[in-house]
Parts: structure tokens; C-alpha cells; sequence
């Protein structure tokens, strides 16, 4: 282990910590501070690295995109993830996403016309923003020589990861939920070859046994806790920016899990605002499903922050005894956000001060009412995503987000990826031919027609 400050690698890890704030060579393969147990960073010495002198000159990677990495959404802001050569950057073309202004959801979540846009990153290769930070994890992994990569999963990660495996040709292993993951991505997993393993227990059990394991048989981990994987979200954020002619919005609204996407949203902010490419911030909500919302009850109830560093690390430790005691645990229909647990609290806790945030739950019925209504305005998504429109809507009936506020929210999956979910929504009954809980607003019920021409007419022409 080299433990000294590495002052010539533009890039390095370090503990987030401002107690500890050790540091550790880009080449090591670590999930935590060894020192002190706290989460990494990838840091760099912005001196030594050659960042544009304003955002928009990153446009000018457009007129290259026949070079993949100016085609990625990730490399083609390269820079400002520096951490490994060119030979080593991984990339299956990631980020080609849209911000789309979308006034159909503005209405329904009562903003202003023209104020309301969707990032959607549905669009990547395996469906889900993890690309993103997979081609970044890659890249390490491949940078580091590693041959097996694993992580815990609620779906979208263990695709992404399945993926970007065969690809490279790494062996993928991941460990999913037993009867926890949905369809569609449990689809992917297997498609893409990698060694699924269905544990008998939730994703935060998976969590602790692949943790385990990657100690045991020196795999090398991808889960959000890899420093790596944040670097390549980050530039979720940046084309946020691009999408608004390198403006910053003035919130962005996210689903919250594992919390890895919420923690490089506030990480990227950080950077950009320390090297005076944005002159501000924008406001970051994180949106827990009622029936996982341990950052809520953390934020809200326990008064949690970052608190410049000294976060109360016990009150976190306390909350998961808490869990254990009282056998709760997570329960929603957006599978991908049912953790109890995240891993990247403490980061979280720092975007929230950083982006001067908030955390709100909604309930399952109003994650898939706002579901349905954003496949209705025309893009889609899957269930967790949804929390995103619901927490919007949620936030601006309190009066904390202004119905003029240029708002972000972050469409994490596609919706082909729950179908179950969706047509579960749409017929009131789910696979098993049981009756679907939930208001059902705006159910598209299916129409039994004979097969018979005026029937199929009348159907037709019947007024909704
Ligand atoms: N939305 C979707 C579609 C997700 O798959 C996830 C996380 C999140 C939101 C939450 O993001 O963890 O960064 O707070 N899915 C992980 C997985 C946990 O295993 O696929 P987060």
C-alpha cells in the first residue's frame, strides 16, 4: 500500500473525510479508507491536468465523434475524470441521452411551461444510467489488470456490469436478490453471460456477502462504493449542462438508492464550481420510495448532515442496528431503489450540503402514477425513475420548489426494464393474476375484442 501523498499523479484517492483525508495511488483497488473506513474519492491535482477554460469548449468534441471516445458522453469530457490513459478507457458508445423539455410533465407535476425538463438515460446501452459509471470502472479495471468483476444488485447494476464484461472480456459475476430483480434485467444478466448468483435475501444482504466475497477471492468490485464508478456519473451532470447551453438548473431531482448517483451529482457540482466553469450550484432533492426511505428518516427525522465532515458516523451505525432489531425491511414496487442501506450515505450527505438539498418519500402509488404519465408524455421509464417526476411534484405542492424553478429530473431506466410493473399498472393484476394495490389514476386498461370486424370497430370508435 503506497500511503503517501502521490504529488506527481494528477489523480489519486483519498478519504472523504477532512479528519483522515489519507490518500492512495490510482493504481490500488480499494472500497475504503484503510485508515479510518471512510469512502474514497478520486481526487485531482487540477493543476496538473488540462481542463478547458470554460464548459462549452466540451462541444467541440461533437465535429470528432468517428473516435469513440469523443462519441462517449463520458470521455468526451475526459478531462475532467482523468484518471487513466486512453488504451485503458473502456467505452460501448454510453451517454448518448436526452434532455428533453417536457411540458406535458410540467403541467402534471404543476410547474411552469418550458421549465420542467427530463434527463433520460434510458437510453445507454444496457437501458440505465450505470453505463456511465461502468465504462468508468472499466477503464480502472481493465488500467489495474483485473480479470473478475462482481457487484450486489437491484438489476440495473448487475446489467450494466454484464454488459461491459462481455465486452471486455472479464467474467461477471453478480449477486441479485432471490425473486428481488425485475425481469428485464434479470434478462440482461443472463443474456450477457454473467455468473448470476440469486441470493436468499435482499440487496443489502447481497451487498454484505459480495463485499465479502470480493475480499475472499480478490474480485474486483463495481458497486457505487468503487470511487471509479462516481467518476463516470458525474457526467450525467455535465450533459445536463450541455442539454441547457451550459447553464446550471436550478434543481435536479433524483431517485435515491444506493445513493452513488446523488453523491456524483453533488461531487461534479463541487469540482465545477472549484475550478470556475459554473459560477452556481444547482439545488439537488433526493427521492426515497416511501417503503425504503432510509435517508429521509436520516435527513429528516435524525437531523443528519455532513456537518463540513464530521458527520455523526454512530447515528448511521445506529439507524442499521435499529433496522436489525426491529426485522425492517425495504418494501416497494420500484425494486431498484428497495435498499435499506446505502452505501454511500456519508457522500450523500456531502452533495446535500454542497447542493443545499432536500429528501422527500413518495408513496409506491405515486411513483407509478407519475410513471404512467411520463410514458404518456412520451419518453418512459421505469418505476424507481418515476420518483423523480413524483418528488418533483411532491416538492412543488410544499412550495419548496417554485413552479418557475428550471428543474431537472433524472430518468434513471428504461421502461422496458419493469414490464411486469407497467402492465401490472395498466390491468390491475400483476403475474401471479393478483389484484394490483394503488389508485391507478391513469390506468390504460386493455380492451377484450372478439375476433370480429364490427366489434373491432366499435372498440375503435367507442369515446374513451
Ligand atoms: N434508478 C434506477 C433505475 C436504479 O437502478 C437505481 C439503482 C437508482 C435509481 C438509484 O440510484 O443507487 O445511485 O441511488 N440501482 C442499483 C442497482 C442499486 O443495483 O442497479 P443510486
Amino acid at each position: 500500500m503506497r500511503e503517501t501523498i502521490p504529488q506527481t499523479d494528477p489523480a489519486f484517492q483519498q478519504c472523504i473525510s477532512p479528519a483522515c483525508k489519507a490518500t492512495y495511488s490510482i493504481e490500488e483497488v480499494r472500497v475504503a479508507c484503510p485508515k479510518c473506513g471512510d469512502l474514497l474519492d478520486v481526487a485531482y491535482d487540477w493543476s496538473k491536468v488540462k481542463v478547458p477554460r470554460k464548459l462549452s469548449d466540451f462541444a467541440n468534441r461533437w465535429a470528432k465523434r468517428d473516435h469513440p471516445l469523443d462519441f462517449s458522453g463520458v470521455w468526451r469530457f475526459r478531462e475532467l475524470l482523468d484518471f487513466c490513459d486512453d488504451r485503458h478507457r473502456v467505452t460501448l458508445g454510453e451517454g448518448q441521452t436526452l434532455l428533453e423539455r417536457n411540458d406535458g410533465i410540467a403541467a402534471y407535476v404543476g410547474a411552469k411551461a418550458g421549465r420542467l425538463h427530463l434527463q433520460y438515460e434510458g437510453l445507454n446501452p444496457s437501458g440505465s444510467f450505470k453505463d456511465n459509471g461502468m465504462a468508468a470502472a472499466f477503464s480502472h479495471a481493465r488500467s489495474v489488470g483485473a480479470k473478475r468483476v462482481a457487484c450486489a444488485s437491484t438489476g440495473n447494476t448487475s446489467a450494466s456490469l454484464a454488459l461491459y464484461a462481455a465486452h471486455t472480456g472479464m467474467e461477471a459475476i453478480v449477486f441479485v436478490g432471490s425473486g428481488r430483480i425485475a425481469f428485464g434485467k434479470l434478462a440482461q444478466a443472463l443474456d450477457y453471460g454473467a455468473r448470476t448468483l440469486q441470493i436468499a435475501g435482499d440487496f443489502d444482504a447481497c451487498m454484505r456477502r459480495v463485499k465479502e466475497a470480493t475480499a475472499r477471492l480478490g474480485l474486483y468490485l463495481v458497486n457505487s462504493v468503487n470511487p471509479f464508478r462516481l467518476e463516470g456519473q458525474k457526467t450525467i451532470m455535465y450533459r445536463v449542462l450541455e442539454g441547457l447551453g451550459w447553464e446550471a438548473p436550478d434543481w435536479v431531482i433524483a431517485p435515491g438508492g444506493n445513493l452513488g448517483n446523488s453523491s456524483a451529482f453533488g461531487k461534479a457540482f463541487m469540482e465545477l464550481k472549484e475550478l470556475g466553469l459554473i459560477d452556481r450550484v444547482p439545488r439537488l432533492a433526493v427521492i426515497n420510495a416511501a417503503g425504503a426511505d432510509t435517508l429521509d428518516r436520516l435527513v429528516n427525522t435524525k437531523k443528519l448532515t455532513w456537518n463540513a465532515g464530521r458527520y455523526d458516523r454512530a447515528a448511521i451505525a445506529d439507524d442499521w442496528k435499529w433496522q436489525d432489531e426491529t426485522h425492517r425491511l425495504p418494501h416497494t414496487i420500484a425494486s431498484a431503489i428497495e435498499i435499506a442501506r446505502p452505501v454511500n450515505a456519508a457522500k450523500c450527505l456531502r452533495a446535500l450540503e454542497v447542493c443545499n438539498g432536500v429528501v422527500r418519500s413518495v408513496s409506491d402509488a405515486d411513483i407509478l402514477d407519475a410513471k404512467a404519465q411520463v410514458g404518456r408524455c412520451g419518453l418512459g421509464c421505469e418505476p424507481a425513475s418515476a420518483a423523480s417526476v413524483a418528488g418533483a411534484k411532491l416538492l412543488i405542492s410544499q412550495g419548496v420548489i417554485d413552479p418557475d424553478a428550471r428543474t431537472v429530473c433524472v430518468l434513471t431506466g428504461h421502461p422496458l426494464k419493469d414490464p411486469d410493473a407497467t402492465v401490472g399498472y395498466h390491468t390491475g393484476l400483476n403475474p401471479q393474476g393478483k389484484e394490483v394495490a394503488g389508485r391507478r389514476l391513469y390506468a390504460n386498461v386493455p380492451i377484450p375484442v372478439p375476433d370480429d370486424i364490427e366489434a373491432i370497430c366499435a372498440a375503435i370508435e367507442r369515446p374513451t
